[in-house]
């Protein structure tokens, strides 16, 4: 696993150009903080403009469509985000699922489609409250997995898995430091399977109300190689202080 935590903030859909200064103001400290690395996923309108302001952050998409191009109003495809300067794409976020009706296997498609040009992937998974309360948590985030990673050759190197537990995002609420070692071991052991070897080096992020100042804690939690965050990235005071933590 590489040494150093990966920190991204998914911006959701805030952030008009106004919102520059606050990637400006985390790229500058990014210079400082070589011991994290630092990401920010705005929305698809931002991501040139924050790649040509943000020289150090990587720079992402928070979805991407499956096909090459076509007759597909509105969406985007991964060379289009590839094309704006974004080097990562986040796959299968729960808000995806839950609002687009993404299935496991649209957001493997969309992963393949996003390595075949060259972009890294996050492939989020993560279990609803209720599936939790009937102990299926474990059995919901496998399953998400084995259907959602890609497969394509060489996609191991590529791809990032975020556990992000959907009672937990924007929420307040957090699981224990246990519960969220526990699901990230099973990750682990998962990855290997699916992977070989290789599954072991797959850094697992996690997300969910990570905050300044509970961040040292959850990202102590076993196997945990850094955060995928949401309101507590979208000014750059409250994510440095997650990427502090990180430090
Ligand atoms: O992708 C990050 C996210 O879903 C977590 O959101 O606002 O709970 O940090 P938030």
């Amino acid at each position: 696993m590489s040494e150093r935590p990966y920190i991204v903030g998914n911006w959701k859909m805030h952030g008009t150009r106004a919102m520059l200064s606050e990637a400006r103001a985390i790229d500058r400290a990014a210079e400082r903080l070589m011991k994290v690395e630092v990401a920010l996923a705005p929305p698809f309108t931002l991501i040139h403009a924050t790649r040509k302001e943000a020289s150090l952050i990587g720079v992402g998409a928070q979805d991407c469509h499956a096909a090459e191009g076509g007759a597909h109003t509105g969406d985007i495809s991964a060379a289009m985000i590839k094309d704006s300067g974004a080097g990562f794409v986040i796959v299968g976020h729960s808000e995806r699922r839950a609002d687009h009706g993404e299935t496991d296997a649209d957001v493997r498609a969309k992963a393949e489609s996003a390595l075949s040009v060259g972009l890294n992937v996050i492939v989020c998974v993560g279990e609803t409250e209720a599936q939790r309360d009937a102990g299926e948590a474990e059995a919901v985030v496998a399953r998400q997995l084995e259907g959602s990673l890609p497969q394509a050759d060489g996609a191991v190197a590529k791809v990032t898995v975020a556990y992000e537990p959907v009672w937990a995002i924007g929420t307040g609420r957090t699981p224990t430091v246990e519960d969220i070692g526990a699901m990230h071991r099973a990750i682990r052991a998962k990855l290997v399977s699916l992977y070989g070897e290789d599954g072991a080096s797959v850094r697992i992020l996690y997300g969910g109300s990570v905050k300044p100042d509970n961040a040292g804690v959850l990202l102590a939690a076993d196997e945990v190689g850094g955060a995928l965050v949401g309101g507590a990235s979208l000014t750059a005071e409250s994510f440095l202080g997650i990427v502090a933590a990180a430090h």
